[in-house]
């Protein structure tokens, strides 16, 4: 802190807000991300994390302090301007603030984000500051209009939302990516999916949902996986496979929809194409497993009926739609042990997994459940699950067992797509990955 602050007062203005104030004196609070000087005016992009604005110090309207001050700024050094809002259409954003006073709050020397190219290692262990650059903040914003939708469908909707625990007895989604954690001597994991306590959530209240991070620890290093990502996960009693199928796509109109309409200048900002976004209205395609590998070895892929789909073949699938596309009825074997056989053919699960357009790979998996005792213990076997863990589980099929359905929107997948960004570690604030455990 330098010695020309003065104490700071408790009121304001913050950039969004600027349109308001035209014509009027207004103080700013912020971060000095750009400055040009010239001659004798110094122009000041301050940001706010509400936006940025142009402000013009000129020699002849500011003490001799002040220009000083002026002339020692750097990037990030936080200030507190005071001056004139004027209504400029040829400045940035349509507002500017003609200064006639700035204080020094705290100095940035040699802020290490520099407008030259990074690589990716050194951004994400700058993370903590990285989000302060245009881009990280308009994917963010996103992300904060997204949760927002996303409850905003379900609570317009009826559903409850029930908080599912993230300590759990058990796996749900495959042994093969649980973190293992010690809970007083006894062994826990990290949830991997709401989903078991969903379903008696559905029980108790009709239609669930809950919304919030899950871990899986995936080995494998890809674009689309992160060991720590939210999940949304609605949960609906008496809903069969076909009525999971529409809300999915209810679902997924709503929030791009939304998208669209509150996120247009942070879509501007990453500058993403909004076409194919405008394109999304249901019905979706709906292709049966079968009828997707058979769409794959027309495409010369070398797939087994029985395999499952990795990120060339969902890429493959998707290219001739301009819509997500639905995919249903997978073969059970390659699916979890809570789904239902179609009682059309035993061999497949009322299952279906969406998968977004240009190629950004499955946003959602869900199922119906299996819903009867006798055969969800002998699935429980056939997957070598502790049976002793889903004791509680079971309850669900012995007293008073019920059809019913539900999905998980892999929330940060569901980001990259809206926002046309390649990799899905820059749609979370702090991204857990394998090798990466800081900031
Ligand atoms: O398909 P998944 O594994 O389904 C479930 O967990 C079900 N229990 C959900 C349910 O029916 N309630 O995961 C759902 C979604 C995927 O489609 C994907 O979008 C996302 O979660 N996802 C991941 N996102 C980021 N990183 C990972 N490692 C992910 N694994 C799954
Ligand atoms: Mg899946």
């Amino acid at each position: 802190m330098t010695d020309i602050i003065k104490p700071i007062s408790m009121s304001h203005t913050y950039i969004s807000d600027i349109a308001a104030h035209a014509g009027e004196d207004v103080e700013l609070r912020g971060w000095l991300y750009n400055l040009r000087s010239s001659g004798k005016l110094k122009f000041i992009l301050l940001r706010d994390g509400t936006g940025i604005i142009q402000c013009v110090l000129s020699k002849k309207e500011v003490s001799d302090a002040v220009w000083e001050a002026a002339e020692t700024l750097t990037r990030e050094t936080s200030l507190i301007l005071r001056g004139k809002v004027n209504k400029d259409e040829r400045a940035p954003g349509g507002f500017e603030l003609w200064l006639n006073d700035l204080q020094i709050v705290g100095v940035a020397e040699d802020y290490p984000i520099t407008p030259k190219e990074h690589g990716d290692a050194f951004l994400l262990d700058h993370r903590h500051l990285w989000i302060r650059s245009r881009r990280q903040h308009a994917i963010l914003r996103v992300r904060h209009h997204l949760i927002r939708a996303i409850r905003d469908f379900f609570d317009e909707r009826g559903f409850t939302l029930i908080d599912a625990p993230i300590f759990t007895p058990a796996a749900s989604e495959g042994t093969s990516t649980l973190f293992e954690t010690d809970y007083f001597g006894e062994k826990a994991y990290l949830s991997q999916s709401g989903q078991l306590y969903m379903e008696p959530g559905c029980a108790a209240f009709g239609k669930v949902y809950c919304f919030g991070p899950t871990f899986r620890a995936e080995k494998s290093k890809t674009r689309k996986h992160l060991t720590e990502f939210w999940m949304v996960e609605p949960e609906v009693a008496f809903m069969d496979l076909e009525g999971l199928i529409d809300l999915s796509e209810d679902f997924t109109c709503f929030i791009v929809q939304e998208a669209l309409d509150r996120c247009q200048v942070e879509l501007a900002t990453l500058e993403r194409d909004l076409a194919p976004l405008e394109k999304i209205h249901k019905p979706f395609p709906r292709l049966q497993y079968n009828e997707a590998v058979k769409l794959l070895k027309n495409k010369e892929f070398n797939i087994t009926y029985g395999d499952d789909f990795g990120a060339p073949h969902e890429e493959a699938i998707v290219q001739d739609y301009d819509c997500p596309v639905v995919v249903h009825r997978f073969p059970a074997a390659i699916k979890a042990f809570y789904m239902k056989a179609d009682p059309q053919d035993h061999s497949l699960s009322l299952s279906m997994d969406m998968l977004a357009p240009e190629g950004y790979g499955e946003i959602i998996g869900g199922s119906q459940r299996e819903d009867d005792l006798a055969t969800l213990e002998a699935k429980i076997r056939e997957h070598n699950l502790p049976p002793g863990a889903f004791d509680w589980y079971l309850d669900m099929r012995r007293y008073g067992t019920f059809p019913h359905s539900g999905f998980g929107l892999g929330l940060e997948r569901t980001i990259a797509w809206i926002c046309g960004i390649r990799h899905i570690r820059e749609t979370i604030p702090f991204p857990r990955l394998k090798h990466r455990l800081k900031p």
